[in-house]
């Protein structure tokens, strides 16, 4: 309802982002978690691990995921591989409480990465679904089949209660296992995961073994086949090999990863946006130039008033983040786990000479998620002493859950790999910075300078 003629709803916005995003450091912060893990490496499982079984049958469907196909979540997208032929592109669905089967029909590509060809990868998007219903779907059509099933979100509104879960930084360790089975078996059951960009880590490989894009795959299958992946760019989608003639950055992630961004106006799939039941979710790429007159700046320049609630990429859009009162800025990157305060640096100018972060309850809080577990291991040098505009760090693995209430109310946690599937090791009440904008800082000090 604003002078631009939109009429959204308000609701929590979230933005995700693949890189975290630099705070300036000031000292005497929140909490540093005393909790000591085993001192161990990561290393990824192998390729005959049981998490990257082959689904039996000729041309069976593999690394099946879904995404959000559409703006508000009536529409999903359906991918998956099948390597002895291309079979069929046709999806069948039905709603659990009918017998017609219905059929949608998509596309199929395939890709080269220096010595490694593809399989067939097909994408078939879903649309016109009825809202908070579950569907079955079956795909390899023709061939082996194999059924899947998801429920579509609520219709958007600011009071539906709804559930994200959050991961990054995943990789194929078996630390990545942990995670991806304590998200599975977290009681508080996240319905759509937003995951923070670095997915595989193939790249880590030798000639960027794309195997190992396919392994991923049907390792994250047992989640992203029921329940759809929001997914963001990372470092690691990159994928530039100038030394083996492969500079298009992306190839791999872009042929396997499709998203809907053409409905949200983005002219690229490394950033777009989508409402899902109470929540809007801003999808940006630190990876793709953001500066000013960019398509990623002029887009998210368009883009922010439609919530109308009416160095880095954190000072490029900081303020604007604050002006339209985002809840909370998620990025992956760092291999560890960090919550802010709510925390601007906009009142900085060389004049004044304010440098360090204030206190600001129209800021969002930033969160560092970038700790699925991946090869790279952990990141152990935290900044010590605890910045002051750090509310809780720690160097462990583990998964987040965003689950929110109401209009005014959203309980975040954070759940280490080394706990019980129920165990908390970080929380926080949030409050909707334009419906309830009090004070939800969880440690009691004073950011002013
Ligand atoms: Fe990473």
């Amino acid at each position: 309802m604003g002078d631009m003629g939109f009429s959204w709803p308000s609701v929590f916005v979230v933005v995700v982002v693949g890189l975290v995003l630099n705070a300036a450091v000031v000292c005497n912060g929140g909490i540093t978690s005393a909790f000591v893990r085993r001192v161990e490496q990561s290393v990824d499982m192998p390729l005959d691990s049981d998490a990257f079984l082959v689904p039996p049958g000729y041309n069976a469907p593999q690394q099946v995921h879904i995404t959000q196909g559409d703006r508000v979540g009536k529409a999903v997208i359906v991918s998956w591989v099948t390597v002895d032929e291309p079979g069929s592109d046709t999806v069948l669905y039905w709603s659990e409480n009918s017998q017609i089967k219905n059929n949608a029909t998509g596309i199929v590509v395939t890709y080269q990465f220096y010595n490694y060809t593809s399989g067939y990868i097909h994408h078939c998007t879903i649309k016109n679904l009825e809202f908070n219903t579950k569907y079955y779907y079956e795909v390899g059509i023709g061939n082996t089949t194999r059924t899947f099933w998801f429920t579509t979100p609520p219709e958007v509104g600011p009071d539906v209660p709804y559930t994200f879960g959050l991961i990054g930084d995943l990789g194929q360790t078996y630390d990545s296992n942990a995670t991806l089975t304590h998200y599975e078996l977290n009681p508080m059951e996240g319905k759509t995961l937003l995951f923070v960009g670095d997915l595989s880590y193939a790249d880590h490989y030798q000639f960027q073994d794309n195997v190992r894009w396919d392994t991923w795959g049907r390792f994250i299958e047992r989640s992203a086949a029921y329940q759809p992946w929001i997914w963001t760019a990372g470092n690691h989608e990159l994928s530039l090999a100038p030394a083996l003639g492969e500079d298009i950055p992306f190839k791999p992630y872009t042929h396997r990863f499709h998203v809907p961004y053409r409905t949200s106006n983005s002219t690229a799939p490394f950033w777009y946006s989508i409402k899902r039941a109470s929540a809007y979710i801003i999808v940006l790429s630190s990876y793709s130039a953001y500066v000013k007159y960019t398509p990623q700046y002029q887009w998210l320049f368009e883009e922010l008033p439609k919530v109308n609630r009416s160095e880095t990429m954190r000072v490029m859009f900081e303020s604007w983040f604050v002006q339209y009162k985002v809840d909370v800025v998620f990025a992956g990157h760092v291999h560890a786990y960090e919550r802010s305060e709510r925390i601007s640096n906009i009142a900085y100018n060389i004049v004044n000479g304010l440098c360090a972060p204030v206190n600001d309850q129209s800021a969002p809080v930033y969160i560092t998620i970038g700790d699925g577990g991946n090869i790279e291991g952990l990141a152990n040098n935290l900044t010590e002493p605890q910045p002051k505009y750090s509310a809780f760090h720690e160097a462990s693995f583990g998964h987040a859950i965003f689950d929110i209430k109401n209009r005014t109310h959203a309980y975040y946690s954070w759940h280490r790999n080394q706990d019980g599937y129920a165990a908390e090791a970080d929380s926080l009440w949030f409050f909707n910075r334009y419906w309830y904008p009090f004070d939800d800082s969880t440690t009691n000090h004073s950011l002013s300078i």
